[in-house]
């Protein structure tokens, strides 16, 4: 599996549950080929995948919407940005900076245009940049990122994206968000905890992801344990939880034994001290 289509299979989830995730957006990017892959991943990995990427969507979009409610505005740099679609469900003071891999960047602005032009999506201040985060250094990033961004405050994303980086280029990232942010802004950010590791769901993700890379893609598996979040240099956890604490608040109805039976993963948000 190439890492731009596990953006695809995100993006998917999250139209399957859009009472859930609140992106009635995401169904834009439905194709047959991601529909094709996921019954098989939500077998032989785990049925709660779909409602889970969505509750993660959730989190994130209540805590970056009343950010911006707050500050009346300001930017999204949404790093490793995907197919997410946040910025259609704000108002139109808040401007977005999507980054990702070439192909990813240049594919979206060409499908976001258009729809924007057809008037299935309104219109956004969004500017787009190609950056691949291991090929980077932290003075290159961030003297582009600062010549187009406009309004502040920033609310930094991070979102699905550092299980696929190694630690180095995670301190990098973080370092970078240091050097582009003020006090009070906030970085949102999701990750697997070692524990993770022991469970036999992750077990079946990693024999999935291995027995599906044929394409030569290859690509890393990071855990991050907790007390990474609590040392970042410049920044506070503001707040954390999970996603085993999601489903009991927005799907009570959806019964989870434990949290060693789902994939779960934790989000953080940091604020700039
Ligand atoms: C699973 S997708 C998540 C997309 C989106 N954040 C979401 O949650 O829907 C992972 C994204 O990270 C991007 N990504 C992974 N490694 C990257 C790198 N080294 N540089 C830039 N983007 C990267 C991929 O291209 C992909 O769009």
């Amino acid at each position: 599996m190439k890492i731009h289509e596990t953006a695809f299979v995100v993006s998917t989830y999250r139209s399957y549950h859009e009472d859930i995730s609140k992106d009635g957006y995401a169904k834009l990017w439905n194709n047959t080929a991601t529909n094709a892959l996921i019954p098989d991943i939500l077998k032989s990995v785990s049925e709660h995948e779909a409602i889970l990427h969505s509750l993660r969507n959730r989190f994130f979009y209540e805590r970056m919407n009343s950010f911006f409610q707050q500050n009346e505005g300001g930017t999204l740099v949404n790093f490793g940005a995907g197919f997410s679609m946040y910025q259609f469900s704000f108002d139109d003071h808040v401007s977005t900076i999507e980054i990702d891999k070439k192909d990813i960047v240049d594919y979206k602005k060409e499908k976001v245009d258009a729809w924007i032009k057809d008037n299935k999506l309104p219109h956004r201040d969004i500017q787009y940049t190609a950056i691949d985060f291991n090929q980077n250094s932290v003075d290159t990033m961030v003297s582009s990122l600062l010549s187009i961004l406009k309004k502040e405050p920033t609310f930094i994303l991070i979102e699905g994206v550092v299980f696929f980086l190694d630690r180095q280029t995670t301190n990098k990232l973080f370092e970078v968000f240091r050097q582009l942010q003020k006090p009070g802004d906030l970085v949102g950010v999701v990750t697997y905890l070692p524990e993770v590791e022991n469970t036999e769901v992750y077990k079946r993700l990693l024999h999935y992801f291995d027995s599906h890379n044929d394409t030569g893609d290859s690509f890393m598996h990071q855990t991050i344990p907790d007390e990474y979040f609590y040392k970042i240099n410049g920044y506070q956890v503001k707040e954390n939880t999970d996603e085993f604490e999601m489903v009991k608040i927005h799907v009570p109805t959806h019964k989870i034994k434990n949290r060693e039976e789902i994939l779960n993963e934790t989000m953080y948000i940091l604020e700039k001290s």
